[in-house]
């Protein structure tokens, strides 16, 4: 067996719940705030966008939050994924460090996006909601959310990001297949769009703007579309938890423990989602062993190595309530020249407050070398990995080469959150010479961040 290279769970080891980190943080969390009022919001104000389920899971402090049957009947159609020792690619770096990936790119889906999709379709369905709104960057998170709306007989409608709306027509064809209705943003259909458009009649779009025009489909429906997010909140980032919670056993039956836990991030779902249940151990029961945890993000969007921990809406248009995180400013709008996804101004408030209390590390790469990696993986293990994952792909294997320069063994772990056999126009944009590396800069941050909401003195919850 010293050879083996998957690590595999049956069905029934599929996690029978979520593991909320808020239950073992060293700090409680900073309220969320009413936008209006800059006081902390309630129950009440969440209502007309999710299900109070989801409402209840957001602000909870129970450790396990228990995955409903139907939920676990679906994961069962590609949970648990494979935990996979690249050793390929380690011989191809001829490092002595042993590299582990999570593949959540095995999910029908593509991506991890469907983990908490189907949850949180579930938990509308049950409380009499007909359909969802949502936006979509790249397309992963629609795709999710349109194949988890048709499971459980619901509609879906779905804001795609305009630039790629026109660069990625195979993911709009693939929400289409699963029912959903598409419309590039922004777009005339909301106030939120045509404000945008007012102001920028060739805006790109971005996930902000999406954010709000989605956001307005629910609030204006009178409780008949409910609003999803695919990242960011507490409750998404609980949903995620099942792949660290597989990971850690099948960790366990390599025998292995990670010196380095590694991941993109976007909103942070994927990496808190890895992350989080390793994480525990270090927080909980600190028992000597020093694990990294490492959250990558492009140089184009560097809301972690860049931004400014405070108070900010979530959307570009002020209807989100206020929340403390690391952020670029709700009026960011990412490079046209970005191919590498992950682009969202700001960062989930749980991983904020944790990199901000030192348990989480994080680094900004270039879409160049991020692209090189991704290459240098396809070929070593066969895998188009998708251009977000591959940025964590690019500290792991810059975590390899640093091993075999130190000569040291380190037990590497990362996510490839989802396949990029969907997003072959950006490789091709790559292996054409025709990525621009490029790195926000620091005088857009600066000014970006001019327009932060000003927050009065908080009453904590
Ligand atoms: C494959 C994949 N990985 C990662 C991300 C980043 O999101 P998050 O940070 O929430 O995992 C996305 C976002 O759309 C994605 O599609």
């Amino acid at each position: 067996m010293s050879d083996q290279i998957k690590f595999n769970l049956a069905e029934a080891d599929i996690p029978t719940a979520y593991y909320n980190i808020a239950a073992d943080l060293p700090k409680p969390m900073p309220p969320v705030l009413h936008p209006g009022t800059g006081q902390p919001i309630g129950p009440a104000d969440l209502a007309p966008l999710f299900p109070m389920e989801l409402i209840k899971q957001e602000v909870s402090s129970e450790r396990y939050i228990e995955i409903p049957e139907p939920v676990r009947d679906i994961y069962k159609l590609y949970r648990p994924t494979p935990l996979i020792r690249a050793r390929r690619l380690e011989k191809l770096l001829d490092t002595p460090a042993h590299i582990y990936y999570k593949h959540e790119g095995t999910s029908p889906a593509g991506s991890h996006k469907l983990n908490t999709a189907l949850a949180q379709a579930f938990y509308n369905k049950e409380e009499g909601v007909k359909k969802l709104a949502t936006e979509t960057g790249a397309g992963q998170w629609g795709s999710a959310l349109s194949m988890a709306c048709n499971f459980f007989g619901m509609e879906c409608e779905v804001f795609m990001v305009k630039v790629s709306y026109t660069q990625k027509p195979y993911r709009r064809i693939l929400m289409e297949t699963f029912g959903a209705t598409v419309h590039a943003s922004p777009s005339h259909l909301t106030n939120a769009g045509r404000q945008v458009l007012a102001e920028s009649p060739d805006s790109l779009g971005s996930l902000g703007i999406a954010i709000s025009e989605a956001v307005e489909v629910a609030a204006t429906s009178g409780g008949q579309v409910k609003y999803s997010l695919g990242s960011v909140l507490n409750h998404v980032l609980l949903h995620q938890t099942v792949i660290g919670q597989e990971a850690l056993r099948q960790m366990d039956l390599a025998g292995e423990y990670p010196d380095v836990v590694i991941g993109c991030v976007g909103g942070g779902s994927n990496f808190a989602g890895l992350a989080f249940p390793f994480l525990r151990n270090k927080i909980v029961s600190p028992d000597g062993r020093d694990t990294r945890f490492i959250a990558v993000e492009p140089t184009a969007t560097p809301s972690l190595t860049k931004g400014t921990y405070t108070y900010d809406f979530g959307d570009t248009v002020h209807l989100t309530p206020l929340v403390k995180m690391y952020t670029l400013g709700h009026t960011f709008v990412p490079a046209g020249i970005h191919a590498g996804g992950l682009r969202y101004h700001g960062m989930a408030p749980l991983i904020s407050a944790l990199y901000n209390q030192g348990y989480i590390e994080a680094v900004a790469v270039h879409q160049n070398p991020t692209f090189a990696a991704a290459i240098q993986f396809a070929q070593a293990e066969g895998i188009i990995a998708a251009p977000e994952s591959a940025h964590a792909i690019r500290v792991a294997i810059d975590q390899a080469l640093d091993a075999k320069a130190r000569g040291e063994k380190r037990v590497i772990l990362f996510n490839l959150s989802g396949h990029g056999n969907l997003d072959l126009s950006a490789y091709e944009q790559y292996l054409g010479g025709q990525l621009q590396d490029y790195e926000y800069p620091a005088e857009q941050v600066a000014r970006a961040l001019e327009h932060l909401p000003h927050v009065g003195d908080v009453v904590p919850a």
